[in-house]
């Protein structure tokens, strides 16, 4: 049996700008992960279980589209598997899907480290990397890369499309509470709507992203020396500027409101928006007490974070 795990991720600063080469900063979040199981079968075929979405199928009987089916033909191409062997694979994610915790990210990494390594391929972090950031254009249209890079090397990334990954030194550890709006939605769709914006009015958008790259690059000196009073300032900045590039939802600024109310040093959306999830940077000590509010406030899911 072979089994391959990846975690969950944050963006911390910079999502969207950061498809537009501005830099971003993005965390994994270990307690939420992706886990993949495979085992040789006794039966014909590449079966696959995943209970969390409902999925018990044979590989031809699932359309060529279909998430899993593209990364297991995708990866045999790559690896020239040929014939195809008799597999089982179980698949489980504690990630919330379309909430921009990055659960196709981790699936799509966890199913590639497990197959390979049950075939007896072996793959750099790189090679993973970059075959996850080809599935991940498949269903986000111009993805950044970041889910993929802070998915597989799973270490706080400090990034910039196109360039080396950085990861970065944090000074002082320090707590995030992450809040589910409950609301899915597509990464691909908010994605497309700042890329109309940009289209119509070029040069105040690039000024928007400008604002957010220098935002990120001021967070991670931030993180690196421990203030975290700046990082909290620097979240709010960015969450403004995230709401005027109509990201944001009424449902995430009620979170993000909720969460500086209740003592939150900073507080914005996090991932693409619209939906999904809302991050606040807390005093260790009142984290609880701020999952409890957000409950109040109508958010499905909370979760405690310490980034180290
Ligand atoms: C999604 O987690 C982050 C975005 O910036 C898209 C991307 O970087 O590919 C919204």
């Amino acid at each position: 049996m072979t089994k391959s795990s990846a975690p969950g991720k944050i963006i911390l600063f910079g999502e969207h700008a950061v498809v537009y080469g501005r830099p971003a900063l993005a965390v994994p979040v270990t307690q939420i992960h992706a886990d993949v199981e495979i085992l040789d079968s006794g039966r014909a075929g590449i079966w696959v279980n995943a209970p969390d979405v409902n999925l018990r199928a044979e590989l031809n009987t699932l359309p060529s589209d279909h998430p899993i089916a593209s990364v297991i033909n995708n990866l045999f191409f790559l690896l020239r598997v040929s014939p195809f062997p008799n597999l089982e694979i179980k698949i489980w994610s504690t990630i919330p899907v379309a909430s921009g915790l990055g659960s196709g990210a981790a699936v799509t990494v966890a199913l590639t480290r497990a197959l390979a390594a049950h075939l007896g391929h072996s793959m750099t972090e790189e090679q993973v990397n970059a075959f996850t950031y080809e599935i991940e254009k498949l269903y986000h249209g111009t993805p950044s890369g970041i889910d993929n890079t802070v998915v597989t090397y799973a270490r706080p990334v400090y990034f910039v499309k196109g360039q080396s990954i950085e990861t970065f030194k944090v000074g002082q550890p320090f707590t995030m509470v992450i809040a589910d709006t409950g609301i899915s939605a597509l990464t691909k769709e908010s994605v497309g709507d700042v890329r109309r914006l940009w289209i119509n009015e070029r040069s105040r958008w690039e000024t928007v992203f400008d604002k957010i790259g220098e935002i990120s690059f001021t967070a991670r000196r931030a993180i690196e020396a421990g203030k975290n009073e700046l990082l909290g300032e620097l979240m709010n900045e960015n969450h403004i500027l995230l709401q005027k590039m109509t990201v944001s939802s009424p449902e995430l600024d009620r979170l993000v409101e909720v969460a500086l109310q209740g003592g939150a040093l900073g507080s914005k959306l996090s991932g693409g928006g619209r939906g999904g999830n809302m991050i606040a940077l807390v005093e260790p000590g009142r984290a609880e007490a701020l999952c409890r509010s957000l409950k109040q406030a109508g958010a499905k899911h909370t979760i405690i974070t310490h980034v180290l």
